[in-house]
């Protein structure tokens, strides 16, 4: 097997077939389709003739810069069989919106428009995201087309619980963009590299209550930590991810566990590592933790404070098990020999080292510049890349690791 290599492109020159039937949410399907190609999709977009009443051929032409199929009669069409020769090329197939007919159609495996005909014909992932009124949603028609779709192996993601096209507020709005993206990413993952595999992730700081209004916490954002667990899901493997508070929302289809304190995202660990195959502590956990916590606000007085700060265990140095083990090393200063001698210490397999006071690197930004360094002392200085590539490029080291054992 060629290794891959990872890009910022997760989609690379993957095929994915985008069916749009009719509801008022197709506008969406045009930000799916150009957020598709922008992350390397080559986009065939098919729509039924009810989403030509919503949005037009060109929409979709000019996001993907591609033919876009509607009839599966056309005579003119350059492909001879198109929709077998779409269906047969396609890595993933995602119909979003996804009306009651359509759901319909394909429960029924009808074959009288080309949406419904390329997912008989192909043999790719299938992702349905569903939009349609609460009402229709929960009629059993619906349920029972749906959970027949399932059962045959589609993915349904959502519907989302919002305001409708009806004005009304229930379940049946379709999914945001994101979730689209990420479920396609996560069904063409499936044949990846980590496939089978359990990842487990830390990301974000800790926070250390003071009192009830206070605590003691860090700069972390929690970003490299999810941006690892972005690209273990796109490879394939079943991830957790362990958050101290962080602001992000989780990527489709990564288990998330939120904690506060160190000593909770120790627990969160120990638990979940549980016959992992790999952790990787991307996470900035406190050392320190007040050695007592107020229970009541506290006030000014007027004087200085003074508190005593007692250790919290090391997360990584006290995990125990057979799984690869990484570290992170945040550095101000000295950041190889620091990095190095955490190593040893905490019993790891390598660990990424970056000083947090670079340009563009560190808390915060979307991109890092780290040094990869193994127990054996050898280095590898990345240059700036975004923090998804850095992901991948711990995730390959990863994965052969775990291929030797
Ligand atoms: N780490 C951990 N548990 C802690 C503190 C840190 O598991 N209580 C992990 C971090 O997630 C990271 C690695 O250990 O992967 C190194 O963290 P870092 O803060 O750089 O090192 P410390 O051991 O805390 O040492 P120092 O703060 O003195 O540099």
């Amino acid at each position: 097997m060629t290794r891959r290599i990872w890009t910022d492109k997760p989609l690379e020159g993957r095929r994915v077939v985008l069916g749009v039937t009719g509801s008022i949410s197709c506008y969406k399907a045009a930000d799916a389709a150009s957020k598709l190609t922008q992350a390397g999709a080559l986009v065939d977009v098919i729509l039924t003739e009810s989403a030509q009443m919503f949005v037009t051929p060109l929409t979709f032409r000019a996001l993907t810069q591609r033919p876009v199929f509607t009839d599966m009669y056309d005579p003119q069409s350059p492909f001879a069989e198109e929709h077998i020769a779409l269906a047969r090329a396609a890595d993933a197939m995602l119909i979003a919106p996804a009306s009651a007919t359509t759901i319909a159609r394909l429960a029924h495996g009808m074959a009288d428009d080309m949406v419904a005909l390329t997912y008989l014909a192909t043999t790719a992932p299938v992702i349905v995201a569903p939009a349609m009124d609460a009402q229709m949603w929960a009629h059993a028609a619906v349920v029972a087309n749906v959970a027949t779709i399932r059962e045959r192996g589609a993915t349904i993601v959502g519907p989302a619980e919002g305001r409708l096209a009806s004005g009304h507020v229930g379940l049946g709005r379709l999914v945001e963009t994101e979730t689209l993206v990420g479920a396609v990413r996560a069904a063409i993952g499936v044949s990846g590299d980590l496939a089978g595999r359990h990842i487990v992730v830390s990301a974000g700081g800790t926070h250390e209550p003071l009192d009830p209004v206070r605590y003691l916490g860090n700069r972390s954002s929690g970003k490299m930590g999810v941006a690892i667990a972005e690209a273990a899901r796109d490879r394939g493997a079943r991830v957790t991810l362990v958050c101290g508070p962080i602001a992000l929302p989780t990527p489709y289809g990564i288990d998330r566990i939120d904690v506060k304190t160190t000593a909770d995202m120790g627990d969160a660990v120990r638990f979940v590592t549980e016959g992992c195959d790999a952790l990787i502590m991307a996470a900035a956990p406190a050392d320190f933790r007040p050695a007592s916590t107020s229970d009541q606000k506290i006030k000014r007085t007027g004087e200085g404070l003074t508190m005593d700060l007692i250790p919290n265990a090391d997360i990584i140095a006290s995990a125990t098990g057979s799984f690869v083990k990484v570290g992170f090393a945040a550095e101000t200063q000295h950041v190889r020999e620091h990095a190095t001698e955490k190593i040893a210490k905490k019993g790891l397999d390598f660990i990424v080292a970056n000083d947090v006071t670079a340009p563009s690197a560190g808390f915060a930004h979307d991109t890092n510049q780290v040094t990869i360094i193994d127990e054996g002392g050898r280095t590898e200085d990345l240059p700036l890349m975004s923090k998804y590539e850095v992901g991948h490029r711990i995730l390959d080291r990863v994965a052969a690791i775990i291929a030797t054992r």
